[in-house]
Parts: C-alpha cells; sequence; structure tokens
C-alpha cells in the first residue's frame, strides 16, 4: 500500500488508545455509548486472545490522537475447504481529518491483512453514500444487506 500523508502512521490498536481518543474517532461512525476504561480494557483483552479481529488506527503523530480507524473481522468457515472470509468493520476518519486518503489506506491495510490471512475475499455493509469510497478502494457491489434489529 501506499504511504500515509506526513505526521501520521498506521498502528495497531492498543489498551492504552482509551486514553488517544479512539472512541471518539468512532463517533463519527455511530452511537458509542459510555464505556468505562474496565469494560475497554476487557473487550480489548478478548480481542487480542482471538486470531480474529484487527483493529487498526491511524495516529496523528503530532498530537499523538487517534484520527482513524478500522476493523477486519475474519471469519473462520466450513465451505471452500474450511475458507476464511474477511469483514471490514467500523471504518472511521475524524470529521477535521477526511479527504486526506487516509480512509483509502485503512482499507487498504486491512484489504492487505485479508489477504495475508488468507482469505478468499473480503466483504463490508455500507451506505449508498459510502459506496463511491469503497469503489475507490476497490470493491464492487455484491449482494444485498439485510438486517434483524432487537
Ligand atoms: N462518496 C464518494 N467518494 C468518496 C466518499 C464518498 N462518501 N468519501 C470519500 N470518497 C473518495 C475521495 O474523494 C477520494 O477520491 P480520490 O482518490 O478521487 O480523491 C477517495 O474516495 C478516498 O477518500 P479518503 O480521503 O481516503 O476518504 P476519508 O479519509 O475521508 O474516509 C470515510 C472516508 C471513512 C467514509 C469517512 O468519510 C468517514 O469516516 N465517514 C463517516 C463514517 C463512515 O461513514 N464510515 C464508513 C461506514 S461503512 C463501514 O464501516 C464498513
Amino acid at each position: 500500500a501506499a504511504a500515509l500523508p506526513e505526521g501520521y502512521i498506521a498502528r495497531s490498536l492498543r489498551v492504552s488508545d482509551y486514553d488517544t481518543g479512539f472512541l471518539d474517532c468512532l463517533r463519527v461512525l455511530t452511537t458509542v455509548g459510555e464505556i468505562t476504561r474496565e469494560a475497554f480494557d476487557e473487550r480489548y483483552r478478548w480481542m487480542s486472545s482471538q486470531d480474529t479481529y484487527y483493529v487498526l488506527v491511524i495516529e496523528d503523530t503530532n498530537t499523538g490522537k487517534v484520527v482513524g480507524t478500522g476493523n477486519l473481522l475474519v471469519e473462520r468457515k466450513f465451505i471452500h475447504s474450511l475458507g476464511l472470509v474477511g469483514h471490514i468493520e467500523d471504518i472511521a476518519v475524524s470529521k477535521d481529518q477526511q479527504g486526506k486518503k487516509l480512509g483509502l489506506r485503512l482499507i487498504q491495510a486491512l484489504d492487505f491483512i485479508a489477504e495475508k490471512v488468507g482469505c478468499y475475499k473480503t466483504i463490508l455493509d455500507c451506505s449508498e453514500a459510502n459506496e463511491g469510497f469503497y469503489v475507490k478502494c476497490g470493491f464492487r457491489r455484491a449482494g444485498l444487506e439485510m438486517a434483524h434489529y432487537y
């Protein structure tokens, strides 16, 4: 994947990102809720104990703040000879940092991991409003999402 702009790094999420704006970054995407440090730590440790979640962040090295994030979830299947499917989830770039290709670099990095761990495809759900972004990231419309909310 091509480089990030000067002054940004991409890295894995750390438990210390509770204090660097990771949850605030996700608030551009949807409701996050009030999450205590203890609850965050517990979720982080559970995710890290699995070989399934790859949560990346983009850090602004001048401020130490997380300004972008995305998650690759690796699903283990029986079909396709115990195939692996990547799911890209929870992509968010802070409002004031959008349009600098940070989102594109996040998707490229997650896609690279998915291919490296052996996924035969990576899929994601998005709104119509974001279709153009994902097309620029190399994805194409396939299928239809259905949901049952509880
Ligand atoms: N529609 C069409 N094109 C777009 C859109 C869009 N909504 N957003 C960006 N693009 C284009 C850009 O213009 C750019 O094109 P170019 O290469 O011709 O210049 C290219 O896509 C790459 O854009 P980036 O600068 O990398 O986009 P950005 O860093 O702003 O991130 C993102 C895009 C993640 C959608 C951001 O706007 C965001 O966080 N939005 C709010 C949260 C959100 O909707 N997240 C995605 C939910 S879906 C999911 O999580 C699976």
